[in-house]
């Protein structure tokens, strides 16, 4: 997740503009940052690796000149950070330039046939191909937004840019499954991600569709419709909507807390995370499969995320996972593993000290060690033989949410990838499993449409409870272990996760009249020893609360309260659909016993002490 901003004023100096909007775009991503303006037939380009202000401190973004100008703050997916990295990029003969937020899925192929035609490259990004295309695009069209239209039917996968030439007079935006925005006033013409990049400027919004290119010229911006050829096809003008968010709330997309935000954004991340290269995970896949033992290591959230992948791989790629805390690791990994293992490390900030203790301890005795984090050249990194990254992009709230999903996502590709290696799966079989797992962005935007005003309601029937269970059985084990978690987390409230299973062990002594136990039941192979455990809490009068499919009826009519999840949701990878609603349950009851969801008492994002 990168931010990118355009502006052409009317009059004045473009890049303090660009300069300030770009900080407010700094929470989608800040590991580099970068400008470029035109003037006089010429690009001036200032970037480097690092944040926004402590770059102009070095650099002055501020003396470029111009009123036509781009920026980019990047949240590396392609290459580490770096100043070659950094946005803009350029075409052969520094006449175009462009910055980018989304993923060019094949961009591996475009540079390869670019390269084959004499084009030189200076970066690792996929973005790069793009003034490489215009660039022979200009060559037998007429006009940037021409050019531009010719060469995004070529690309695949997510974009929105923005983009500029030595021609000074325009500049051309588009957007396909990445945000674009266009800000219009009196003084200039903007695009950007996102709305706080235009706060200061201008309320006066318009919404790029997918597909539609936008030229912004001192005169206004016209609109086109790209053909699947790559024609233009001018659209009529579009009035704008007044935003009326104030900054606070504009960086938080209008919802009242980041954890919110985040929440919503799990379609779109975890269609990012899904585009993960065949290629890559193969590379992962094939390490894994060399190597006679599997261990994970991992904290909180995403050792839950590790707990799920141990029914993954053993039933979809017949391989058994150990999977550890990464604390207790020093001391229930076998010192004598040694090169017979490989380690899957999972952490998104790649900071968290006991995951990185226990990586360094393993690679010492000769394991091998994979990484899967959402944070590029993170400590974690540096330990790796091999680095999966999740594409959720920064995130903000302390509770990990979008970044939980994504993780799963990863570890479900691979253990899609691992099965067909093994040949527990045939080719067919493994295309069905993807076709499954790729319906999780539509399933997840369904459950989130459907289901979180009855979760808000569930919630205020429940908040005054002082303890809850969260009980699942199989893969769902690990969904009801992270939905207390979460609640535990957030509200402050007393949760255990358990085996739905090991519930009649123990804990079952504390279920009294009126003690609410959650339920996650999917219609798997667990489910009929689920309505066991649930007439189990049923006849000491606990409260029961289940999350289970939309046409389970006989577990409908035994809960107290239903939420009811699509019913086309794939078993496999239930969690992935499963956890949301109980990260809604978690931030409500946060919110209506007063608590702020965002910044939780005690805990913090990354934690880097043992
Ligand atoms: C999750 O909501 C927590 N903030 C916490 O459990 C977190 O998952 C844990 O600290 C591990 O962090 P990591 O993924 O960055 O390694």
């Amino acid at each position: 997740m990168c931010g990118i901003i355009g502006a052409v004023l009317i009059r004045g100096q473009v890049a303090p503009l660009i300069r300030q909007s770009l900080k407010r775009l700094e929470y989608r991503g800040y590991d580099s940052s970068g400008i470029a303006t035109v003037e006089e037939g010429r690009i001036y380009i200032k970037k480097d690796k690092g944040k926004i202000d402590d770059i102009h401190r070095r650099l002055n973004f501020d003396l470029l000149p111009g009123v036509i100008g781009i920026g980019h703050t990047r949240w590396a997916t392609h290459g580490p950070p770096s100043r070659s990295n950094a946005h803009p990029h350029i075409d052969c003969n520094n006449r175009i330039a462009v910055v980018h937020n989304g993923i060019i899925e094949n961009y591996q192929e475009l540079r390869e046939s670019l390269v084959d035609r004499g084009h030189s490259f200076l970066s690792e990004t996929d973005t790069e191909v793009i003034p490489h295309l215009i660039e022979e695009a200009l060559q037998t069209t007429k006009g940037l937004d021409q050019a531009v239209g010719k060469i995004l039917p070529k690309i695949e996968g997510s974009y929105a840019i923005a983009v500029l030439d030595t021609s000074g007079t325009s500049l051309v935006c588009a957007r396909k499954e990445s945000p674009l925005l266009l800000g219009l006033s009196n003084d200039g013409f903007y695009c950007a991600s996102d709305v706080p990049a235009f706060l200061p400027m201008t309320r006066q919004i318009i919404v790029l569709e997918d597909e539609e290119i936008a030229c912004l010229t001192t005169q206004g911006a016209t609109l086109y419709q790209l053909s699947p050829k790559g024609k233009l096809f001018k659209l009529p003008p579009k009035s704008p909507t007044t935003v009326q968010w104030t900054l606070d709330m504009a960086e938080k997309g209008g919802y009242p807390h980041f954890m919110l935000k985040e929440i919503h954004e799990q379609p779109r991340v975890l269609r990012d995370t899904l585009r993960i290269k065949k290629a890559e995970l193969q590379k992962f896949a094939e390490v894994m499969n060399n190597h006679q033992t599997i261990c994970t290591v991992a904290a909180g959230t995403s050792y839950h995320a590790t707990l799920a992948s141990r029914y993954m791989f053993s039933q979809i790629a017949g391989r058994f996972l150990h999977s550890v805390v990464a604390s207790e690791s020093p001391e229930i990994i076998d010192t004598s593993l040694g090169d017979e293992a490989v380690i899957i490390a999972v952490s998104q900030s790649g900071e968290t000290i006991d995951t990185i203790h226990a990586i360094k301890d393993l690679k010492r005795q000769g394991c091998t060690i994979l990484v899967i984090t959402n944070t590029i050249d993170s400590s974690i990194t540096r330990l790796a033989d091999s680095v999966l990254y999740t594409q959720a992009g920064p995130e903000i709230g302390v509770a990990a949410t979008k970044t939980f999903v994504t993780q799963l996502a990863c570890l479900a590709s691979l253990s899609i990838c691992v099965g067909e290696i093994t040949g527990k799966q045939t080719h067919e079989e493994a295309r069905h499993l993807l076709e499954e797992l790729n319906q999780f962005p539509e399933l997840l935007q369904s459950i989130i449409r459907n289901q979180e005003s009855i979760v808000k309601e569930t919630a205020q029937h429940y908040v005054a409870k002082p303890s809850f269970f969260f009980l699942g059985r199989g893969i769902s084990r690990a969904t009801a272990m992270e939905g207390a978690l979460k609640i535990k987390e957030l509200a402050y409230v007393h949760a255990e996760g358990y085996p739905a299973g090991e519930s009649k062990h123990g804990p079952i002594a504390l279920v009294e009249e009126g003690f609410p136990v959650v339920f996650v039941a999917p219609n798997d192979r667990t489910r009929r020893f689920i309505l066991g455990n649930v007439m189990e809490m049923k006849s000491r009068l606990a409260q029961i609360i289940t999350l289970c499919s939309g046409d389970d009826e006989r577990l409908a009519e035994l809960s107290d309260s239903v939420i009811q999840m699509p019913s086309n949701l794939s078993n496999a990878f239930s969690p992935i659909g499963y956890v949301v609603p109980l990260q809604f349950l978690a931030y409500y009851a946060a919110i209506q016993r007063g608590y702020n969801p965002d910044q939780p008492r005690n805990l913090a994002k990354a934690v880097t002490v043992l």
